[in-house]
């Protein structure tokens, strides 16, 4: 019997059925780009007015693609932490009550440790365990000792910006849209990345698995308008706009890259897991695949749609429910984990 897994951490409205073998039998994600983009951020209050009216549609969905009734769902998964709190509280308030109604257990599970679990939807057969595993979102940058899907101890990470909150306000600097990385990708094409140095903060630094995005940000805000330069400077167009992108982005994966060598050095593990809606980027995935053959490592890097915010990376609350664990109506939101606080609207360069 299958699973109906929800997520609403930030601003996707995600549900999917998830079998216990981990066949993904439909996954639904409704996101809320459009309405968001005129503050180039996520406003949180209108993230959970969103989630609110869209969340029964979206479960119906995923319920019908999936060709399941709900009589036969087992359980309810749903992403309790960490995330923004009217929006996890939607998503929680929703699967308790069609865990109540069915009479079915509800399962929490922690959206960052689902991240690294889309590894194994997209490698079902693949030994992955002991890894380290990279998680690089909008809201979250860290590193962590992966030793099985829910035991997970935090390596390091940034200890400012998530780097999709950088990549988001570089795409705002150089007047692209919103949400920043695939604008940024896009831009970057034809660019030269040693156009314009930019700084790699803490990446030759070899005593701390730690990473900080404040600094490029800053770096390239000055590139794009220099000090004394007038307030409505207008962005940068053409080969400039390219090479700027394209060297903002070289700057953000040589700073990630260096932090995952230095975590698999540090651990000795042979396996690399990576989760998170940056490592949807072209750059960022090639490179690891890159580190992982240079050093005879096994890197498993999700097809893109298991990258990005879904609920079908819930299948991780199968790993509870086969431990013999669920929660009950009790069940509450624990929003912030992370250092960052996320990729929220008016966070300033
Ligand atoms: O994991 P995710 O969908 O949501 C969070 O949990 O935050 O990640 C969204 C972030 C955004 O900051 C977005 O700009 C970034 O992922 N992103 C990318 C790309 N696609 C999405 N960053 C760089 N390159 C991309 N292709
Ligand atoms: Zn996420």
């Amino acid at each position: 019997m299958p699973l109906l897994c929800i997520e609403t951490t930030c601003d996707e409205t995600a549900a999917a059925i998830v079998s216990r073998n981990r066949l993904v039998l439909s996954s639904v994600v409704a996101s809320q780009d459009a309405l968001h983009a005129r503050w180039r951020g996520v406003v949180p209050e209108l993230a959970s007015r969103a989630h609110v009216e869209r969340i029964i549609p979206v479960i119906d969905e995923a319920m019908t693609r999936s060709g399941i009734g709900r009589q036969q769902l087992e359980a309810v998964a749903v992403a309790v932490r960490p995330g923004l709190v009217g929006s996890l509280l939607v998503g929680l308030s929703a699967a308790k009550g069609i865990a109540a109604t069915l009479g079915i257990p509800v399962v929490g599970y922690d959206h960052i440790a689902a991240h690294l679990y889309a590894c194994r939807l997209a490698y079902p057969l693949a030994d992955l365990y002991p890894a380290v595993g990279l998680v690089a979102s909008g809201g979250h940058t860290s590193l962590f000792r992966v030793r099985g899907p829910l035991d997970l101890e935090r390596l390091g990470g940034t200890i400012d910006d998530a780097v999709g909150e950088a990549f988001d306000k570089a795409a705002s600097l150089l007047g692209l849209g919103y949400p920043g990385g695939p604008q940024i990708e896009r831009a970057a094409t034809g660019g030269n990345p040693k156009a314009h140095r930019l700084p790699r903060p803490l990446a030759s630094d070899q005593a701390r698995i730690d990473l900080s995005f404040s600094g490029l940000k800053t770096a390239l805000r000055y590139l794009v308008r220099p000090p004394g330069a007038a307030a409505d400077t207008p962005p940068p167009t053409g080969q400039r706009l390219a090479d700027l992108a394209a060297s903002f982005q070289q700057a953000a994966v040589d700073a990630i890259l260096a932090k995952v060598g230095l975590a698999l050095e540090r651990t000795g593990c042979r396996s690399l897991l990576v989760g998170g809606g940056v490592t949807a980027n072209t750059l960022l995935r090639e490179s690891l695949e890159r580190l992982g053959r240079n050093r005879g490592l096994s890197v498993f890097v999700p097809p893109r749609e298991l990258c990005t915010d879904n609920a079908a990376m819930g299948a991780i609350a199968w790993e509870r429910l086969e431990r013999g664990e669920q929660d009950d109506l009790e069940l509450d939101v624990t929003p912030g984990t992370d250092r960052s606080g996320g990729r929220r609207a008016g966070r300033e360069a």
